[in-house]
């Protein structure tokens, strides 16, 4: 049985954690696409084009390990908007939603673009306020020196970036349920996406 649950919204709103808990919570396989944009990201770091990046990218790339700094998440959002870059994405993450045993896909266009046919989509977010703090604390944490300023202006740059270009900018699809996390714990906003799915799975014929 393939059923896909699509889940975007923006960096820091919670949508990592709560996609991970809930393929968990239903035994699914998850895909956490930003791996691919960021994979992409860090060879045009090393002087790797763009799309030809994109069209040789394997599995084997997107190990998190080296993907998760800020240099990186910025050199993602700047291959993200190239439509060529996209294109070549599409198959990977289509084929990997519609596996059977059901999947988790997470990402800014998969309710929209990649998967507009998913049997449940949710669109996680929070102010941009709440996700620098969050933000702020998770890299003060890993022994990063930044400032509270500066994450709220990387937030905000790169909420512009992903919402203004013209290629599958983020924004919730028409038949997503939303989740604002600003005033939730992690369990309650888990919880919140369990149920949203579980309405979608009983409406199923
Ligand atoms: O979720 P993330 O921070 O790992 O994503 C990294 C960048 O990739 C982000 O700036 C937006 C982009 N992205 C995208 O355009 N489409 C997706 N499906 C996933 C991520």
């Amino acid at each position: 049985m393939a059923f896909t649950i699509a889940i975007d919204g923006p960096a820091a709103a919670g949508k990592g954690t709560i996609s991970r808990a809930v393929a968990d919570h239903f035994g699914f396989a998850h895909l956490d696409t930003g791996l691919l944009y960021r994979a992409v990201g860090a060879r045009t770091l090393t002087g790797a084009d763009a799309v030809e990046a994109a069209r040789a990218l394997v599995a084997a790339d997107l190990d998190a390990t080296n993907l998760r700094g800020s240099a990186v998440a910025d050199a993602a959002s700047k291959v993200a908007v190239i439509a060529e870059v996209r294109a070549a994405l599409v198959d990977f993450q289509r084929a990997f939603a519609r596996r059977s045993g059901g999947a988790v896909v997470d990402g800014r266009d998969i309710g929209t673009v990649i998967c507009p046919d998913a049997e449940a989509k949710l669109f996680i977010t929070a102010s941009p306020e709440v996700r620098a703090r969050r933000r702020f604390e998770e890299l003060t944490e890993r022994g990063v020196q930044t400032t509270r300023d500066a994450v709220l202006a990387e937030v905000h740059a790169r909420d512009e970036r992903d919402m203004s270009r013209s290629e599958a900018p983020l924004k919730a699809a028409d038949d997503a349920v939303t989740i604002d996390t600003s005033a939730m714990t992690i369990a309650q906003a888990v919880e919140a996406a369990i149920a949203a799915v579980e309405m979608r799975m009983q409406d199923r014929p």
